[in-house]
């Protein structure tokens, strides 16, 4: 589909799951996380498997002068076709006031600084390519502002208003935007966003709501190749999004102010 496919967060979750989809597919992958040797280790089996050229290029994108590196090293990537996908993201869960500064920093850096600036540094080879595409891994959090999660859903809803945005104005280009709106789906999230010393009953979402990586990976993939703006995997999620989005704002907020919440109401 693509020759060249940067991935951020390849390490795991979507972005692997983006990976292994891609590998058969593409000439060249280009790997992004902290986890350098589980990259490698996706490195060598998509290699042998798929005879694709895979670099990784690890980074913390939380880091201003590691991701400074990286832009250097994505300003030397140009091919016939490019696929970039913003991927990597973390979550918080638990209320905003006992939230701590760093991963407050580091959640604003790794969802919103690092897709702004990577798309940034890749657009002048992908407006020279025949064909690219970008895919912004938003949420279904994007479109609703929720307690005791609020910091990543105006991160989410960040990426999908910077998505349609961007689209607009490279319309008349060869690439295509997509910003992909997943509901709940088991990957190393939730438990990345749990607060230290939290059990796993905190995570607010029942079990029916859940989709899958490949649901995940394979709508997005489709999504953007047909460039549209958005998509929202799975038959639930897009029922859910499109009542979110159609929803007026006062009853979004009472049925947020009212749904059950894990976390002690402050007072
Ligand atoms: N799973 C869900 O329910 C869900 C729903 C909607 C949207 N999403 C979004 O989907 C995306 C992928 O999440 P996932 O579910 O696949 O979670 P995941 O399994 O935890 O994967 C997150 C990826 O992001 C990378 N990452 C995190 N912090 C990073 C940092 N500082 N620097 C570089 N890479 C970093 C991780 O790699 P390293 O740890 O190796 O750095 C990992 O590869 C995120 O943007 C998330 O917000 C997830």
């Amino acid at each position: 589909m693509y020759s060249t496919v940067i991935i951020t967060g390849a390490s795991s979750g979507f972005g692997k799951g983006f990976a292994e989809r891609l590998a058969p597919h593409c000439r060249r992958m280009i790997l992004i996380a902290r986890r350098e040797s589980v990259l490698q280790e996706m490195a060598t089996a998509i290699h042998t498997q798929h005879g694709t050229t895979v670099d990784v290029w690890p980074c913390d994108l939380a880091d201003s002068q590691a991701r400074a590196a990286l832009l250097t090293k994505l300003c030397t990537v140009t091919d016939k076709s490019i696929l970039l996908i913003n991927n990597a993201g973390l979550g918080d869960y638990g209320e905003f006031c006992t939230a701590e500064q760093e991963r407050n920093r580091a959640l604003i850096e790794v969802n919103m600084t690092a897709p702004v600036e990577l798309t940034r540094t890749m657009l002048p080879a992908m407006l020279q390519a025949d064909k690219a595409g970008i895919i912004n891994i938003a949420s279904l959090a994007a479109d609703l502002a929720i307690p005791d999660f609020a910091m990543y859903a105006a991160s989410k809803a960040f990426v999908a208003s910077f998505s349609e945005a961007l689209r607009i104005e490279l319309n008349k280009t060869n690439i295509h935007v997509t910003a992909v709106c997943p509901g709940p789906v088991h990957t190393g999230f939730g438990d990345v966003a749990r607060r230290t010393g939290k059990s796993k009953k905190e995570v607010p979402f029942r079990k029916w709501f859940y989709s899958t990586v490949p649901c995940v990976v394979n709508t997005a993939l489709k999504a953007v190749e047909k460039n549209k703006p958005r998509c929202y995997p799975s038959l639930k999620i897009r029922i859910a999004g499109l009542f979110v989005r159609c929803a007026p704002l006062w009853l979004l907020r009472l049925i947020m102010s009212t749904r059950p919440r894990k976390a002690t109401p402050i007072t």
